[in-house]
């Protein structure tokens, strides 16, 4: 039991049952100022503002906030930590004016990072991924999805979710899975056959993953494909799909035709995807680190949420196209390259994203029952500083 008073902010309340904020629910949440919270067995037992009743202020278990804000931990829902090595020796290629497809048609890109992966022992590759994961976390992320997608051949594949399952049974942030095995062509595959292998994996990879994802896009996988692979996942698997990022690829309609969880990327969408995604379960989900890196446009989250629906930010953390899982970061570009409102983004990078990765009832707002997953900042901040003074640090303490 522990409470935690003279708090300055505590933002992100939300009621009981509201499992993701669309519309212009998604420019709103719910603000305490000078408050108190009161945590029990790892949860959120009761909060609010003013003087804590029935607690000294001094018992060894309460924690002062020195008026610090009290906020929800970040939650990122699309993420590919568990890599081997690095990409930095394509980053001159892409400085150069090499396309993201132009790197990869080079040989390089996730066939580059497969090679590698292939070459690295288990043990090795959970090492190198666990930086990973610790530097998110201390960066403020309480529950993060990671997937597989750089074995391409089913020994591979299944090393990389043994591996994501270690990661999910050592670290105190959730970790959720999912199979990728559709990210591009294996190695010594044809088209067809390695689209037939990714099926033949889905049974295994099962018993390891939670979600299935395929990139849906122009030079990866087809709809055609995509339609096959989801529809053998069916009752074993929830779709992710990556859609839409270099092409508008049809990605979105047929991951929203197999109740997709969420459609991930979305930087070429037409207002078609707009209207497909309405009055359907699947949560726009955007990455604004890839645009930043590969130059390319960002998301049209601000029609998105004009049209009613929630939209998603996550880091997409990877070698190739992201190579930073700083949320903070990511909910700052949500505000000043995507013109979301600091709540909008907030909301976004918390709720909507553990939304994204079936993780909102336990995840991703300041409500009772939920866990007690929390940034504490220093003195002084609050939600539109933490989007705004984007660089300068700001957290005191993240609980698990
Ligand atoms: O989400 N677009 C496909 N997959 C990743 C990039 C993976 C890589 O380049 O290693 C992405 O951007
Ligand atoms: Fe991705």
């Amino acid at each position: 039991m522990s409470l935690i008073y003279n708090i300055g902010v505590l933002a992100g309340i939300q009621p009981e049952g509201v499992l993701r904020v669309e519309g212009a629910a998604q420019g709103k949440t719910g603000i305490l100022e000078n408050a108190w919270l009161q945590i029990e067995n790892g949860r959120i037992a009761c909060f609010g503002a003013g003087i804590p009743p029935c607690h000294s202020e001094r018992s060894e278990e309460s924690l002062d906030a020195n008026g610090g804000m009290l906020m929800p931990g970040f939650c990122d829902s699309h993420t590919h930590i568990v890599y081997a090595g690095s990409r930095d020796a394509e980053f001159l290629d892409k400085i150069n004016g090499l396309s993201y497809e132009e790197i990869a048609a080079r040989g390089g890109g996730i066939l580059n990072s497969s090679d590698l992966l292939n070459r690295t022992l288990e043990d090795d590759l959970y090492n190198q991924s666990m930086v990973r994961v610790k530097e998110m976390m201390e960066k403020g992320t309480v529950a993060m999805e990671i997937k597989s997608g750089y074995g391409l051949n089913p020994d591979a594949e299944m090393k990389m979710l043994r591996v994501i399952r270690r990661i999910r049974e050592t670290v105190p942030a959730a970790v959720k899975s999912t199979f990728l095995g559709a990210h591009t062509i294996g190695r010594g595959y044809s088209h067809k056959a390695y689209v037939q292998a990714v099926i033949d994996m889905i049974p295994e990879a099962a018993k390891w993953a939670d979600f299935i994802d395929v990139f849906c896009d122009e030079g990866f996988f087809t709809v055609e494909d995509t339609d096959r692979i989801l529809s053998a996942a069916k009752g074993l698997l929830t779709p992710k799909i990556h859609a839409n990022e270099l092409a508008v690829s049809g990605g979105v309609q047929v991951g929203v035709k197999h109740g997709a969880l969420s459609v991930d990327h979305l930087e070429r969408t037409t207002d078609a995807e707009i209207e497909a995604l309405r009055g359907s379960a699947t949560m726009p989900t955007m990455l604004p680190g890839s645009s930043f890196f590969l130059g390319l446009p960002y998301g049209r989250a601000r029609d998105y949420i004009k049209a009613g629906l929630g939209v998603a930010l996550a880091s997409d953390y990877n070698p190739g196209s992201s190579p930073s899982g700083d949320m903070r970061f990511v909910l700052a570009q949500g505000c000043i390259k995507m013109r979301l409102t600091p709540v909008e983004a907030f909301n976004a990078v918390t709720l909507n994203s553990a939304y994204a990765m079936g993780l909102s009832r336990e995840y991703g707002s300041i409500t009772v029952g939920k866990k007690a997953a929390l940034i504490l900042t220093e003195p002084g901040w609050d939600l539109t500083k933490i989007a705004y003074q984007y660089q300068s640090p700001f957290i005191r303490k993240v609980f698990f």
